[in-house]
C-alpha cells in the first residue's frame, strides 16, 4: 500500500511569513502542478497578483508559506492567507484561508500536501485566539479531511435567468482606475457579527490590485436610493457565456440581495449571471429575478466552509459566514 507520507527522507518543510520570491515559486510550481486538469480550472495568476494578495497590502496582514523541499528543489507550494472575522462579541479573529496549493507533479499524491497543511496548522496553532479555515476543491479535499477539517456549511452555484434586454437604467460600467475612486466616495457598511469584514480596504487589495482589469470588470450601481459598486468576471460553459457575480461593495449583499442580483444581471448584459453563496434561501429576495440552484451533483465547483480543528475559535462563530463567489479566490 502506497503511505500517507513523504517517500524521501530528504523532504523538508519550511512554514514562514511570504517573501516575494515565493509567488514565483508557486507560479511556476502551478504550470507545472495544473497540467492534468482542464485548462478552464487552471490558475491565471501573473506573479505579480499572487505576490500582492500575499503581501502587507492585505488589511488583515501578511500571509505564510508553507515549502516543501526535497536535495535543494522546492517541490510544493501551500500559504495561509489572513483574514479578520468580525465575532458575536464584536472582537477581531483571524481566520488564515488555505490558498495556492500546487505540488510538483512528479511527487503529487505522495503525502507533500497533507505534510504541508501540518506545518501551518502547527504555525496558525501557536495563536489559539486564531483559526484555518478552506473552501476545499473535490482533488484537496482527501488533503484537509485526513488533518480533521469539518464542513460547518455549503455554498451552493446559482444561476439567474437572462434577460437580453434587462434595462441598464442606474448603472456604469467603471474599468478598475474608476472602481477605485467609486469605492472611495460610496460609505462602508458595518460587517455583521459572524462574518469576514468587507470593508473599503479589504476590497481594494482583493479586488483594485495589479491585473484586476484582467481578471474582472466593476459598474456603479444607483438604484433604489442604494449605491454600489459590482465587481463581475466572464465565464464560459456549455457554449454559454455567463455573468460571474464576483463580489460587491459596500457589504450590502445581505441586506440588498434582490437589488444586487438584479443589477448584476442587467450590468452584464442581460445574460445569465452565475454565483455561490450560502445566502439564498436565507435572505429576503425581494425583487430578485428568477433563479435557481444547481443541484450538488452538476455544481462544476461546489464550495464549503471548512473549519480546520486547534483553535480556541468555537465553531458557531463561522459556521453561517456569508459566502460569496469570490471568497474562494479563483475570481
Ligand atoms: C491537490 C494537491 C495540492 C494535493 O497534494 P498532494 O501532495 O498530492 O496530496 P497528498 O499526497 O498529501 O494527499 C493525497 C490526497 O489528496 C487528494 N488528491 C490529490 N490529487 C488528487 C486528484 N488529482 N484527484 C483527486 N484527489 C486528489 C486525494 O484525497 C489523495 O489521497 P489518495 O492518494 O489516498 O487518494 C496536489 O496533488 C496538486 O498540486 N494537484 C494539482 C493542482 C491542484 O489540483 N491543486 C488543488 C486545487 S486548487
Amino acid at each position: 500500500m502506497r503511505s500517507r507520507y513523504p517517500r524521501s527522507a530528504m523532504l523538508r518543510f519550511t512554514t514562514r511569513p511570504f517573501r516575494p520570491s515565493d509567488a514565483e515559486l508557486y507560479v511556476h510550481l502551478a504550470a507545472d502542478a495544473f497540467s492534468i486538469v482542464p485548462s478552464w480550472q487552471r490558475p491565471k495568476d501573473s506573479v505579480e497578483f499572487v505576490a500582492h494578495m500575499h503581501s502587507a497590502a492585505n488589511p488583515a496582514g501578511l500571509a505564510i508559506v508553507a515549502i516543501a523541499e526535497q536535495e535543494g528543489r522546492e517541490v510544493g507550494h501551500f500559504s495561509a492567507i489572513p483574514a479578520r472575522l468580525r465575532t458575536h462579541s464584536g472582537a477581531l479573529a483571524i481566520g488564515w484561508q488555505l490558498s495556492c496549493f500546487a505540488i510538483a507533479r512528479d511527487l503529487q499524491r505522495q503525502g507533500v500536501g497533507t505534510g504541508l497543511v501540518g506545518s501551518l496548522l502547527d504555525e496558525v496553532a501557536k495563536t489559539p485566539r486564531d483559526f484555518v479555515y478552506v473552501y476545499p476543491n473535490p482533488r484537496s479535499l482527501g488533503v484537509f479531511l485526513r488533518h480533521g477539517g469539518r464542513y460547518l456549511d455549503d455554498a451552493p452555484a446559482w444561476i439567474v435567468f437572462p434577460r437580453p434586454l434587462a434595462s441598464r437604467t442606474g448603472i456604469e460600467s467603471l474599468n478598475a482606475a474608476a472602481a477605485l475612486r467609486a469605492i472611495e466616495e460610496i460609505p462602508e457598511v458595518e460587517t455583521a457579527p459572524g462574518n469576514f469584514l468587507k470593508d473599503r480596504a479589504f476590497f481594494r487589495w482583493r479586488f483594485l490590485g495589479p491585473d484586476a482589469d484582467r481578471r474582472t470588470r466593476f459598474a456603479r450601481v444607483r438604484r433604489a436610493g442604494t449605491e454600489f459598486v459590482l465587481v463581475l468576471a466572464s465565464h464560459r460553459a456549455s457554449g454559454i457565456e455567463f455573468t460571474v457575480l464576483v463580489d460587491v461593495y459596500p457589504d450590502i449583499l445581505r441586506t440588498h440581495y434582490g437589488l444586487v442580483l438584479a443589477a448584476a444581471r442587467a450590468a452584464g448584459g442581460g445574460r445569465p449571471v452565475y454565483l455561490t453563496t450560502n445566502l439564498g434561501g436565507r435572505v429576503d429576495a425581494r425583487g430578485a429575478p428568477w433563479r435557481v440552484c444547481v443541484p450538488q451533483r452538476f455544481d462544476p465547483r461546489p464550495v464549503g466552509t471548512m473549519i480546520m480543528p486547534r483553535t480556541e475559535v468555537a465553531d458557531g462563530e463561522l459556521a453561517r459566514s456569508q459566502v460569496i463567489t469570490g471568497d474562494w479566490m479563483s475570481f
